[in-house]
């Protein structure tokens, strides 16, 4: 690699909103890769710091608080604390992990923005925007409902329909009404401040395009697809009472919008832990710098917050951005909304202790390249027949045997054969692929050589059989516990950035300090003969059927209740039609007609097969009515045609205009008729 030499690494990973808990989604996405990351760095004696923290602001939190009777700010405090605390619990180690409603952060994001503003980086508009006159505020579009234009349904969205999926706009939306009053609301004027991404754009595509080539081809895709799409100037604030105020006279009741403050808090979450050095984190090109996020973040992480640094003039750019894509559960996609999760506070209560077989699965699952599907089938086995077949199995035997023929000290090589040589060799291999994998983002690759490591040691056990080779050469099989124990010691290497947890355990059986765990020391002798070993434990336990099954029902369940949901939600009545001219209506010749005949058209279930005079002639129609009308009930009916449509072959048989029915959503149909009887032809419109 040509890579530069850098003197620190500043990771970041994207601030989750604190309007609810997080998930696996977050974890895989997210998370793990980039304390994995991190760990890497730090075994390497890299001087790093890791950026978390909660992301506070925004519309949702605000509808929450509404819809539960407290303040945005109750919100974010209760979030906060299970969205740390789950982070916590899970190993992901943070330097620090603070929020954007601190005072540091809307100090540190009003002078950006200030700083900006002073120095003309921005340009002001005026707009015309949907206004709630009785709660005296401008709407966010999450706060204007109405009837989808797209599928018809009710209470969509103002930027979404969440029935039908359409991205829309609030002007596009029927019937539009303020969900704070239940008011239509009024259009009025209103300004902000906007960051000309347009004046970027040459810019962007020089340090993108042309200069990080390198990036990941979803991430490098992306970027290129909005930047070949032309960039627009972009609001940087929001008519809201919620957020950072902006900091310019005359602005009262305008805060900055979410995605102009929350990166910013990268900044000010490093200020807090370095009040002193922060600006060399931040400042100095020294720093690599680099973004973890998830695909729905790309453009925010690798356009808008890099424009922003650079408008700002004093910053570093992120190094790489390796957004993974999204993380599916059992087939479909993860929805807080629809409760189709897997909630990390829950997981812990039903895996109590087993935080490394998610963080297993989650990486060895990771959704790197394109999205990826978790199912709860898919976690056992990899649980049962690699954690727990290869990995803890290993390790099991090689500890468990050495306790049990040498008394737990690491035995004398007293009869080395050529397997022995062959597998140890294979040691610093494998660390090469783990560290170039790691290096280069590729965390699913680096944690399969790691695996690969422990199913080497398996696969050298297997075949040496020291348990049989007791019965007759104990020097042979000191030999053969040394070289599996060294094995063991370097599983602890090649696992440390990816299980913290069971690395612990691996090195309190091995007697062998963390800080020992310098990756520079991967793969050189470890264990001198004779150092004793702690206790056996299990690394990891097996997961029954019956545990799985559980989770499975639980899912079950919670796609029932959304389906019963969904259907409640439904439409009564079909949606209404485009609206069409008086000319439109007046080219349809409908009349009143008298059924002569009816039978059924033979092998059909829905068709009758009718004779009907209609005044100018007698003719044939076939109708979809037989689930409703038997052929004796139809003879002597007065119906209504449409006489003048064109005619149609159906099952063979020419349909000479078509019978008008009244129909319900759910399709049960009558047919239309006169209230009281007409000669036939009248004509009805
Ligand atoms: N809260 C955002 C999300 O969950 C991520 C914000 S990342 C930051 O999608 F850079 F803005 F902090
Ligand atoms: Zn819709």
């Amino acid at each position: 690699m040509t890579e530069k030499n850098y003197k620190r690494y500043l990771i970041t990973s994207a601030l989750p909103y604190a309007n609810g808990p997080v998930h696996i989604g977050h974890l895989a996405g997210v998370y793990v890769p980039a304390d994995i990351y991190v760990r890497y760095l730090r075994m390497c004696g890299r001087d790093v710091l890791f950026i978390g923290g909660s992301d506070e602001h925004g519309v949702p939190i605000t509808i929450k608080a509404k819809q539960q009777g407290c303040t945005p700010q109750d919100i974010v405090d209760k979030y906060h604390g299970i969205i740390k605390d789950a982070f916590e619990e899970f190993g992901i180690s943070f330097d620090v992990y603070s929020r954007t409603s601190s005072s540091t952060h809307r100090r540190v994001a009003a002078d950006f923005f200030k700083k900006l503003y002073e120095e003309g980086k921005f340009i002001e508009k005026e707009s015309e925007q949907y206004y709630d006159e009785e709660a005296k505020q401008f709407l966010a579009d999450r706060y204007i409902v109405g009837t989808c234009p797209k599928c018809g349904a009710e209470g969509a969205y103002g930027d979404q329909c969440e029935k039908c999926g359409s991205t829309l706009s609030p002007d596009e939306l029927l019937n539009p009404h303020s969900s704070l009053s239940g008011n239509t609301p009024i259009k009025k004027k209103t300004k902000h401040w906007y960051l000309p991404l347009d004046q970027y754009e040459p810019w962007l595509k020089e340090w993108i395009l042309d200069g990080h080539k390198e990036w990941k081809s979803n991430v490098y895709g992306q970027c290129k697809s909005w930047i070949d799409g032309g960039l627009q100037p972009r609001a940087v604030s929001r008519d809201l009472d919620w957020g950072v105020p902006v900091p310019v006279e005359g602005a009262e009741g305008k805060v900055l919008y979410v995605w102009f403050d929350a990166p910013i808090g990268y900044i000010s979450n490093t200020i807090e832990i370095c009040p002193e050095d922060w600006e060399t984190w931040w400042k100095d090109e020294e720093t690599k710098m680099v973004h973890f996020i998830g695909k729905d973040n790309i453009v925010f992480h690798c356009i808008v917050f890099p424009s922003m640094l650079k408008a700002h003039g004093d910053y570093i750019l992120p190094e790489n951005v390796p957004a993974n894509e999204f993380l599916n559960l059992e087939g479909d996609k993860i929805s807080t909304s629809r409760n189709w999760a897997i909630w990390l506070h829950e997981y812990l209560r039903d895996f109590e202790g087993q935080q490394d077989v998610l963080r297993y699965v989650l990486c060895a699952n990771a959704p790197e390249t394109k999205d990826n599907d978790f199912t709860w089938k898919d976690f056992q086995t990899r649980n049962n027949s690699e954690l727990v077949a290869i990995y803890g199995n290993f390790v099991n035997r090689a500890v468990v045997l050495t306790h049990k023929y040498f008394g737990g000290k690491v035995p004398a090589n007293l009869k080395p054969e050529a397997i022995d040589a062959e597998v140890l060799a294979q040691i610093p291999e494998l660390k090469k692929a783990i560290q170039e994998n790691l290096e280069n983002y590729r965390f699913r690759e680096a944690l399969k050589e790691a695996m690969n490591l422990a199913r080497l040691g398996n696969k050298y056990l297997t075949e040496t059989e020291p348990w049989k080779v007791a019965k007759t050469d104990m020097d042979r099989v000191a030999s053969i516990l040394g070289v599996s124990l060294e094995i063991c010691a370097n599983l602890a290497f090649a696992f440390a950035p990816f299980l913290p947890f069971s690395t612990k355990k691996l090195c309190n059986m091995l007697n062998i300090a963390e800080e020992k765990l310098i990756w520079d020391n991967f793969g050189t002798k470890l264990l001198e003969e004779g150092h004793t070993l702690g206790a056996a434990e299990l690394l990891f336990s097996k997961i029954e059927d019956p545990q799985i099954d559980a989770q499975l029902q639980r899912l079950e369940d919670i796609r029932k209740k959304n389906e019963e949901a969904a259907k409640a939600k439904e439409p009564k009545v079909a949606p209404a039609k485009e609206q069409c001219t008086f000319e439109d209506f007046e080219k349809m010749d409908i009349r009143t007609a008298t059924v002569l005949e009816a039978e059924r058209v033979p092998k059909t279930d829905k068709l009758l097969k009718l004779k009907i005079d209609t005044g100018l002639d007698v003719r044939t129609i076939v109708s979809g009515i037989a689930e409703y009308y038997t052929p004796e009930e139809m003879v002597g009916k007065q119906i209504s045609i449409l006489a003048n449509l064109a005619p149609r072959k159906i099952r063979g048989i020419e349909s000479q205009g078509m019978i008008l029915m009244a129909k319900e959503l759910d399709g049960k149909m009558r047919i239309v008729t006169p209230e009281e009887r007409l000669g036939n032809g009248a004509t009805i419109g």
